[in-house]
């Protein structure tokens, strides 16, 4: 099969097409055929290593020291399910699939053999292939996060990077629990942010952003660059600072795949593609992500 590959650290330019052989699935795996997958800032830190303090060292120790163990990057996908192993009763050949695969990658190829088990799911079954691969990345890490913050109705949340692939999703999930979204990114966003439901909006360089008053049950940093000292400043007695910049890593599950699709179906999120690439234009899609400027997903085209 065909599939995007790394076989060493560095820019867009380490990224190349490659023929390797096709997966054979496990007796509890399928084995899916892939259509879209996202390009995103997981796959960019472990093209490049670009990450700060002991993350780098821990993405070292996890995929290769000196050169990616597994040369197949990629950690999102949607697709067809091609066959399932004997053990496997949740899937059907034909069946329309998503999934996450966390430190395992392998996304950019035409077929990947993933355990039934986990992080798959069947797709929204109003999405097409692009759209459905824009909504794992930023919907667990939002829903992983945002878990751990008891919103109740009505509590107002900073949603820091809004824009983002988690940021995004981070709005809409907070609105559709009741929450009041101050979403925050630069002004060329904010018209995004209103149509995803922002009750309000900020730009982070603006006088507006610094003498803001409102006091946060929640500030949410989906970029990980806001010090902790700003974002507690802003803080109403008992709330709560989240950010994506820890060490805290989201836990990739089937079922929020599962809630994902549902809440798609019924039209209380959407997904949010800014730019679509066939496979073969990888390495322009990750000098647009090395921008950092992207809106919501990239996603390449599988074929
Ligand atoms: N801990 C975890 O489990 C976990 C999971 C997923 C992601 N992450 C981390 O979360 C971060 C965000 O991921 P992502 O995929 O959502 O990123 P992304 O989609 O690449 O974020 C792009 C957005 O970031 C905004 N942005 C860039 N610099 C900014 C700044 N200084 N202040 C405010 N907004 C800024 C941009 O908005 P403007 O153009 O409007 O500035 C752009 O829309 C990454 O660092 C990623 O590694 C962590």
């Amino acid at each position: 099969m065909k599939a995007i590959m790394y076989t060493r650290y560095g820019g867009p330019e380490v990224l190349h097409i490659g023929q390797v052989p096709d997966p054979q699935p496990r007796a509890d795996e399928i084995l899916v055929d892939i259509k879209a997958a996202a390009a995103n800032s997981a796959d960019v830190r472990l093209r490049s290593l670009d990450a700060p303090g002991l993350l780098k060292p821990i993405i070292r120790l996890m995929n290769g020291w000196n050169k990616p163990r597994n040369p197949i990057l990629g950690n999102v996908y949607a697709g067809v399910v091609d066959s399932v192993g004997p053990s496997v009763s949740e899937f059907k050949p034909g069946d329309r699939v998503y999934g996450s695969t966390g430190m395992k990658i392998g996304a950019y190829a035409e077929k990947i053999a993933v355990k039934a088990s986990g992080s798959v799911a069947l797709m929204p079954e109003n999405a097409g292939f692009e759209e459905a691969a824009a909504l794992p990345f930023g919907g667990q890490t939002a829903l992983y996060f945002l878990r751990k913050a008891g919103i109740q109705a009505g509590d107002p949340v900073m949603v820091y990077g809004a824009s983002g692939a988690v940021g995004t999703m981070a709005t809409q999930l907070l609105k559709m629990h009741g929450a009041v979204v101050i979403g925050v990114s630069s002004a060329a966003n904010h018209e995004l942010l209103r149509s995803l439901g922002a009750d309000h909006v900020l730009d982070y360089t603006s006088e507006a952003f610094e003498w803001d008053a409102t006091r946060y049950a929640l500030v949410f940093d989906c970029v990980g660059v806001l010090p902790a000292k700003k974002a507690k400043a802003r803080l109403r007695p008992g709330g709560k600072v989240l950010t994506v910049g820890g060490l805290d890593v989201a836990a990739e599950t089937k079922s929020d795949l599962q809630d994902l699709s549902k809440w798609f179906d019924a039209g209380q999120i959407t997904a949010v593609v800014d730019r679509v690439y066939p496979m073969d234009e990888v390495v322009e899609a990750h000098r647009y992500l090395d921008t950092k400027r992207k809106r919501g997903s990239v996603i390449l085209t599988i074929d």
